[in-house]
């Protein structure tokens, strides 16, 4: 991949998709700042090599129709303090005004463009949109990863339009913690993959049988294991619709010999609601009445022995309900043990990382990625657009 260090960006003005879709609370703060402090290393590089930076992201889904409530204002707000610097924020992302702005700039100011959802076009990968995004600069820089498995026009499109394209270090940094714990990692190599639905998780369960050593199964999607398995789940959810499927995916683990574990013990209620009278019980013998939230302490030790004989970890699902006391604990236990551990622990897809980060463990893991439908994409062992972009657009530029 081409990165940021290998292109000049001095007196240029770069267009650098970020990813600055966080979670606003109700007043329009920034709540939650891990994509924008990720994207920092990347800003600082190019204000440091006096180039003009002009930040372009998405907020929210808006339906390709301007909405103050998913302006990108506050987020630029928040980036000014952040850097303790002026950032502009444009009216739009394309357009006279913009182009405008854009052709005034100095070497080291910063341009936030606004909301490129604003316009339909950008979800439809539209040419003419990407050309006139692409007008806007000379250089092109993709640290985005969360949104590029979307082939949107500042994700993918814009790319055929630019003279020079490069990741930007946190996309590199991502793919190369993928890369580190994918494709040649250190073995033996665990996958915990937790959270509701196997229905959601297929592709990545079929492709994780074929590359880790040990399967550890938890969440909700681990009773549709035990009941493929013959087990009698009580008021549990279930697929019913996918029993196959996870028998199906059982025995090819087996055939290729990929150990699966699944919960031995869970914490159990009549409803989510009804906390107060969460009681641990074994999946040989759960009440009728009863549905499994939680993965109980018996599920614990068993997943910890595992863990502590490999040395690479990925991480994606939470254990159990965890939004929800005391269902979180399952999920905080494990990221804990994973804090402690002297292995490589990759951690993405949304609730898992979130948990991690709640806990204030984030620095104790090898790696947490920013992405949520991104990292499960690469777990699932696709291409994301985004990077293919990349890719194609450095052939095409580089002899
Ligand atoms: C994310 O939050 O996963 C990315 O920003 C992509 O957002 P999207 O799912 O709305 O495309």
């Amino acid at each position: 991949m081409r990165t940021l260090d290998d292109i000049d960006v001095a007196g240029k003005r770069v267009f650098v998709r970020v990813d600055f879709n966080v979670p606003l609370d109700k007043n329009r703060r920034v709540k939650d700042d891990l994509r924008i402090r990720a994207v920092l290393p990347t800003i600082r590089k190019v204000l440091d090599s006096k180039g003009k930076l002009i930040l372009a992201s998405h907020l929210g889904r808006p339906k390709g129709k301007p909405a103050e409530e998913f302006s990108l204002k506050p987020v630029g707000e928040y980036l000014a303090r952040l850097l303790d610097l002026p950032v502009v924020p444009a009216s739009d992302c394309v357009g006279r005004e913009v182009e405008r702005q854009a052709a005034g700039m100095e070497p080291g100011q910063i341009l936030l463009l606004e909301n490129l959802r604003f316009h339909p076009e950008e979800e439809k990968n539209d040419p003419e949109f990407s050309r006139r995004l692409a007008s806007l600069a000379e250089v092109y820089v993709n640290d985005a990863f969360a949104v590029s498995h979307r082939a949107h026009a500042s994700v993918h499109g814009i790319t055929r339009f630019v003279p020079v394209c490069a990741a930007g270090y946190q996309l590199e940094k991502e793919v190369k913690y993928f890369r580190e714990a994918m494709e040649d990692p250190k073995r033996p190599v665990a996958m915990i993959i937790g959270g509701a639905k196997v229905s959601t998780k297929i592709e990545l369960l079929e492709n994780l049988v074929a590359k880790a050593d040990f399967l550890l199964i938890a969440g909700a999607m681990a009773n549709t294991f035990l009941k493929a398995q013959g087990k009698e789940v009580g008021k549990s959810l279930v697929e019913d619709d996918h029993l196959e499927t996870a028998a199906r995916l059982l025995k090819k683990a087996q055939e290729r010999g990929v150990k699966v574990y699944l919960p031995v013990d869970a914490v159990a209620a009549p409803a989510l609601e009804v906390c107060g009278s969460a009681q641990q019980v074994s999946v040989d013998r759960v009440p009728s009445d009863l549905l499994m939230l939680d993965v109980g302490s018996g599920t614990l030790e068993v997943f910890e022995s595992v863990l502590r004989t490999c040395r690479t970890i990925v991480w994606n699902g939470p254990l159990g309900a965890f939004e929800t006391t005391p269902f979180h604990q399952g999920t905080f236990a494990m990221a804990k043990f994973l804090a402690g551990l002297d292995a490589l622990t990759v951690v993405g897809g949304g609730d898992s990382a979130a948990a991690v980060r709640q806990a204030g463990l984030e620095d104790r893991m090898g790696y947490v990625s920013t992405g949520g439908g991104a990292f499960l994409e690469m777990l699932e062992g696709k291409t994301l657009p985004g990077l293919a972009a990349l890719e194609e657009c450095r052939q095409r530029t580089q002899p």
